[in-house]
């Protein structure tokens, strides 16, 4: 139950969750953490608490360090209910001075807790709040992830504590980015953007534009889940520049759910016709691939191709819950065709590009529709399915 220091008097007293494998809909193989952070000063502060379930485990690390009814301020940088869920325990314990949050955080924490009686302090950009030798700063950061969001700044340590934006979902007893195998550290900020940032890249490309005119100096970026950057700090900075600007890899996956291996067939056709043209794909059969970690894939790639058999005039269950899920993130600047098998009305394809307008993806054909079981020249049209999507590809120069 050690806490963990950042730096001079300021401590990680988060908390580890090892077996959350479901984060709304996603899934969190490897766990996650709630991050917390206590900073001693004169106005001792805890930025942040962590899921009612693991409020224990935050109080001991406090403990180790000072007693908790000695804490001054609590900033709430978001009140999603994994940071804000020990909040009213640690307000009751506390009775702290200020609790710190965004005009949209104050409205959000009364509509959650129902305490008009808090000592509310509204953050303002441009205000800094003096905690002793330390100053802190704030950025408010509507919709990363919700609309109180913010971001707080320690001024003399050049420390962002950036709430759930440069998270991973990451369960590990290292604290730290240079601690962690980099291959999965990368692997868990793509899902983590791809599953909970893709639809507000707007703004995330205002964020990154503001943090470069302000020239903020980052020593360390401190987030709500994962590690703490201190060692690399710009690789999560460069990978949400880029996937803010939907920015892919110039390759291509092949999405799809079969009956009766009809479509399967088809989907590893276009695959070789893909291949053909030099482009690099992947095939996700939505049977064995979790939609999260599919729109993982689909973060980095350029040419979706959508494959689903037709089942009672509509589409498998499998493909239909994934479209729901792929159009609420509306992930943008993609090519996309579709194909499908069908036994008598075969309406999956349409559906299928329906879907794909919507989110503005460039579709390069009406899409391949084949009955029943696909022949020699059925799969002969799958390869040229293939070769039209990796000729766009190519010549978008994506
Ligand atoms: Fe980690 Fe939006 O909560």
């Amino acid at each position: 139950m050690n806490p963990v220091k950042l730096t001079e008097n300021i401590y990680w007293v988060g908390a580890v969750d090892w077996d959350v494998r479901d984060f709304h809909g996603y899934s969190t193989n490897r766990g996650t953490t709630y991050n917390a952070f206590l900073i001693m000063d004169e106005k001792i502060t805890l930025i942040d608490t962590v899921k009612i379930s693991k409020k224990s485990d935050m109080l001991a690390r406090i403990k180790e360090i000072v007693d908790p009814e000695k804490i001054d301020y609590i900033v709430v940088n978001h009140v999603e209910m994994d940071h804000s869920g020990s909040l009213p325990d640690m307000v009751e314990l506390i009775k702290p001075e200020k609790i710190i949050c965004s005009k949209m955080g104050e409205k959000a924490l009364r509509q959650h807790f129902h305490h008009d009686d808090w000592p509310y302090a509204i953050a303002t950009p441009g205000e800094d709040i003096s905690l002793g030798a330390k100053t802190l700063s704030f950025l408010e950061t509507r919709m990363l992830h919700w609309p109180d969001s913010m971001f707080t700044y320690v001024k003399e340590d050049k420390i962002l504590f950036s709430s759930d934006a440069f998270g991973e979902h990451l369960g590990t007893s290292e604290r730290f980015d240079d601690e962690v195998d980099q291959a999965i550290l990368m692997e868990e900020l793509t899902k983590y953007y791809a599953n909970i940032l893709t639809l507000y890249s707007p703004l995330v490309k205002k964020l990154i534009a503001k943090v470069q005119e302000m020239n903020l100096e980052l020593k360390m970026i401190a987030p709500d889940h994962g590690v703490i950057w201190r060692s690399n700090p710009g690789m999560a900075l460069q990978a949400y520049d880029k996937w803010s600007q939907g920015k892919g890899d110039g390759n291509a996956l092949i999405i799809y759910d079969t009956m009766w291996h009809s479509t399967e067939m088809m989907a590893k056709e276009v695959g070789a016709g893909l291949q053909d043209e030099g482009i690099s794909y992947k095939l996700l059969n939505l049977r064995y691939n979790h939609r999260s970690d599919v729109m993982r894939e689909v973060l980095n790639a350029s040419a979706i191709v959508l494959g689903c058999s037709t089942l009672n005039n509509g589409l498998l269950p499998r493909m239909a819950g994934f479209l729901m899920y792929m159009r609420g993130l509306r992930p943008t600047n993609k090519i996309g065709a579709a194909f499908g098998s069908f036994g008598w009305s075969g309406e999956a394809v349409k559906l299928l590009n329906e879907a794909m307008t919507d989110m503005k993806f460039d579709i390069v054909d009406d899409g391949l529709k084949v009955k029943y079981v696909p022949e020699e020249g059925d799969l002969g049209q799958c390869i040229e399915l293939g070769r039209k999507v990796g000729q766009a590809l190519k010549a978008k120069k994506i």
